[in-house]
């Protein structure tokens, strides 16, 4: 029997919505983002982001349904992200999936943001097989995990302080960069001097599979104390903290596929959209022999697609909820998700 999920993301600063049918596969999908109501601020602003959340739900759900030519009626199951994320905004998602599932007498399933990211290169062609290495790269978060099955995670590795994406915006911001400034610096290191300057590459020899990034971002405030900020010099700096970043990105996610095993490397979350890392991991990992799956760039940064197709995963693995009572979970640790065939 073929099954129509919708999928509601509103963990942080998008509200991303998507129609994914269980044979057709993703029907329609819409997203707003809201960077430029942020931007003024240099971070996300929490309440303003639940408030713009409710503003866009409802229409873009109207607009993906008009994509795909659906209807309300049409839908089968609604997933929304339950955590982690920012709780205001999270609530907003919950309480659209749970209200609308109510009037339309269909089951609600509480997804996990990461899971969402950890499954969405399976939405691209060609998609990776179980089981896999993945390096989760987002705003919040930094992991390295091994896939054995959908609902079957275990982690390898992680950050002890920055998320990645933290550090390319904590990095971009000390260079003037708006918020958020991963690909804004990405942009700038183009014109960088390879060599100028040389940033630490925290814990890379640790032995282990977790990463450190906190200390990156003081040598980076450090160089831009030491020195006059013109164009070039911003440009230097933010190609040696590119650098370093993905240097200790793709080292690490070498060492857990040596660790593992595994020849399939999945990289997921916005920090996935870097050109230099793909093509540094694409070059180490095609050297061992392996493979490198990424989603498509827009289901790198957050999105409704996702949390609509790990809805419909779960689906098929466990019953969706029907009480309609919901709670969300702003910190949620991927591990405690697994679920067993
Ligand atoms: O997964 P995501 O959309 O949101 C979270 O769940 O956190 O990731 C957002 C992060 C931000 O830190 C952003 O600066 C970073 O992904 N990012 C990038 C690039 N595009 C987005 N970082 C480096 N290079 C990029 N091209
Ligand atoms: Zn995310």
């Amino acid at each position: 029997m073929s099954l129509i999920t919708l999928g509601i993301e509103s963990s942080c600063d998008e509200t991303g919505i998507a129609l994914y049918h269980s044979e057709r596969g993703l029907l329609a999908h819409t997203l707003h983002s809201q960077i430029a109501l942020h931007n003024e601020y240099g971070g996300v602003v929490p309440e303003l982001a639940s408030r713009d959340h409710v503003r866009y739900a409802l229409p873009l759900i109207r607009a993906a349904l008009q994509k795909a030519d659906c209807t309300l009626q049409d839908i089968d199951a609604i997933a929304y992200t339950q955590g982690p994320g920012l709780s205001g905004a999270l609530l907003v998602g919950a309480s659209v999936a749970c209200a609308l599932a109510y009037t339309l007498n269909v089951p609600t399933i509480a997804v996990h943001h990461l899971e969402g990211h950890l499954l969405s290169p399976l939405l691209s062609d060609p998609a990776p097989e179980f089981p896999f290495v993945a390096l989760l790269v987002s705003g919040g978060h930094t992991q390295l995990m091994r896939v054995e099955s959908v609902g079957r995670y275990t982690l390898l590795g992680e950050s002890v302080d920055d998320a990645a994406g933290e550090a390319f915006d904590k990095s971009a911001k000390l260079l003037g960069l708006d918020y958020p400034g991963g690909a804004l610096l990405s942009k700038l290191a183009q014109s960088g001097t390879p060599g100028r300057f040389k940033l630490p590459r925290p814990m890379l020899h640790s032995g282990d599979l977790d990463f450190s990034f906190s200390g990156l971002k003081t040598a980076v405030l450090t160089l831009t104390q030491q020195h006059e900020l013109d164009n070039q010099t911003r440009a230097d700096i933010a190609y040696a903290a590119q650098e370093a970043i993905v240097d200790v990105l793709a080292n690490k996610a070498l060492t857990a596929l040596g660790q593992s095993g595994l020849n399939q490397l999945v990289v997921a979350g916005g920090v996935g959209a870097n050109r230099l890392l793909r093509s540094r991991l694409n070059e180490v990992v095609g050297k061992r022999g392996g493979k490198v799956f990424y989603p498509d760039l827009e289901f790198c940064t957050d999105n409704g697609a996702m949390i609509a197709f790990a809805g419909a995963m779960r689906l098929q693995h466990q019953a969706g909820q029907r009480d309609y009572c919901f709670n969300v979970k702003p910190r949620w640790n991927l591990q405690e998700l697994n679920y067993a065939d």
